[in-house]
């Protein structure tokens, strides 16, 4: 790998992209013909609500938060239909790969972007009006198309957040990893290093996890403030699990 400042930023398609058949216009705008960028990892993803809630608990409690959940869900654009609810992945990898990746994206707001920057993929997007039970607009959804990194620290914390060190070859691995020695299950938000009756097993011995996800486990282990929930750790060893 050269200096040319490389970094990695992640991106997934949203449910209002796949639903309009804009998920190779998307891919094709971040080509690395166009932008010398190249794929690093991706995933198709069925988002859980706990997957949900963790990349977006800066929103917690604003106006827009449950239906920007229920939006990323797929349950807006593919009501009833879990087949199709879900979202694309992606790592992308390259020079100034951040800030590069917001370029094309454009503005969060459609509008703004239409306005400000037209031919960007988020003036491609929707506003749409959020009514209450009463039938009064309190706010608006934004439907952009496309989520992008906002900083290289976002970039780091929503890698970690939706993949495992495994989905990304290791060549291309840009944070430390580290081999898992015991085991690690999930019940019910509680952590458990022996297996009790109907808890997952998201990790064990053998397993090459984040370095920063074990160290968080440990603390958590012994009731230690971590610096991330337990949640954050565990929501990408359950993408896709039943
Ligand atoms: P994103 O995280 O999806 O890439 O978008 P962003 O950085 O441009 O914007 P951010 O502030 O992180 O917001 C995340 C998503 O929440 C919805 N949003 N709605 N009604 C509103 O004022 C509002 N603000 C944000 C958008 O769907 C946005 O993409
Ligand atoms: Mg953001």
């Amino acid at each position: 790998m050269d200096n040319k400042n490389i970094e990695q930023t992640f991106v997934f398609i949203k449910p209002d992209a796949l639903k309009n058949s804009l998920t190779g216009y998307v891919l094709s705008k971040f080509s690395e013909f166009h932008t010398g960028l190249h794929f690093a990892g991706t995933r198709i993803v069925h988002v859980c609500r706990m997957l949900a809630e963790e990349h977006y608990a800066e929103h917690k409690g604003k106006v827009f938060y449950e239906p920007l959940l229920e939006y990323i869900l797929g349950n807006l654009h593919y009501p009833g239909d879990p087949g199709k609810q879900r979202v694309i992945a992606i790592v992308y990898q390259g020079p100034n790969a951040v800030k590069e990746v917001r370029r094309i994206a454009g503005p969060t707001n459609p509008n703004n972007a239409r306005n400000d920057s037209p031919g960007c993929i988020r003036s491609m997007g929707a506003v749409v009006p959020i009514i209450d039970d009463d039938g009064k607009a309190i706010g608006q959804r934004m439907d952009n198309l496309i989520h992008a990194s906002a900083t290289v620290e976002e970039a780091e914390r929503e890698i970690k957040l939706w993949f495992r060190p495994t989905d990304i070859p290791p060549v291309m691995h840009m944070f430390p990893t580290e081999v898992c020695e015991e085991y690690y299950y999930f019940k019910e938000g509680k952590l458990f290093t022996e297996h009790v009756p109907g808890s997952i097993c998201f990790l064990a011995p053998g397993n090459m996890v984040w370095k920063s996800d074990l160290e968080a486990l440990q603390m958590l282990n012994k009731n230690s403030p971590a610096p991330c929930s337990l949640e954050t750790v565990v929501a990408k060893y359950l993408v896709n699990e039943s």
